[in-house]
């Protein structure tokens, strides 16, 4: 994010239903990154106090994954069908089939 550009976070019109779409697959992303930023910090330091708020703040962030990936889910039903695609495949990869 450019924090020097006091215009940065307007937009000139709404999104339609694909870039929505797609907007949270940026969101989820975002907050994947946030996760291991996170991490990274707690495992970086030996301040108590830092660790247990950022592990805070970390597991808030895995719950917005949780939360981004079911609204990516209602409004990109193609999507869901290629995660539940995914969850067979590596279910049945486990169980050896
Ligand atoms: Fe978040």
């Amino acid at each position: 994010m450019d924090f020097s550009n006091p215009f940065g976070t307007m937009v000139p019109r709404k999104m339609n239903a694909g870039e929505l779409a797609r907007a949270i697959m940026q969101d989820i992303a975002a907050e994947l990154d946030a996760v291991a930023l996170y991490q990274a910090h707690i495992d970086a330091t030996d301040d108590e106090q830092a660790k247990k708020v950022l592990a805070h703040a970390r597991d808030d962030e895995k719950e917005h994954v949780g939360e981004f990936l079911a609204l990516l889910e209602i409004l990109d039903p193609k999507q869901a069908e290629y995660i539940k695609k995914g969850k067979v495949e590596i279910a049945e990869l486990l169980e050896g089939k």
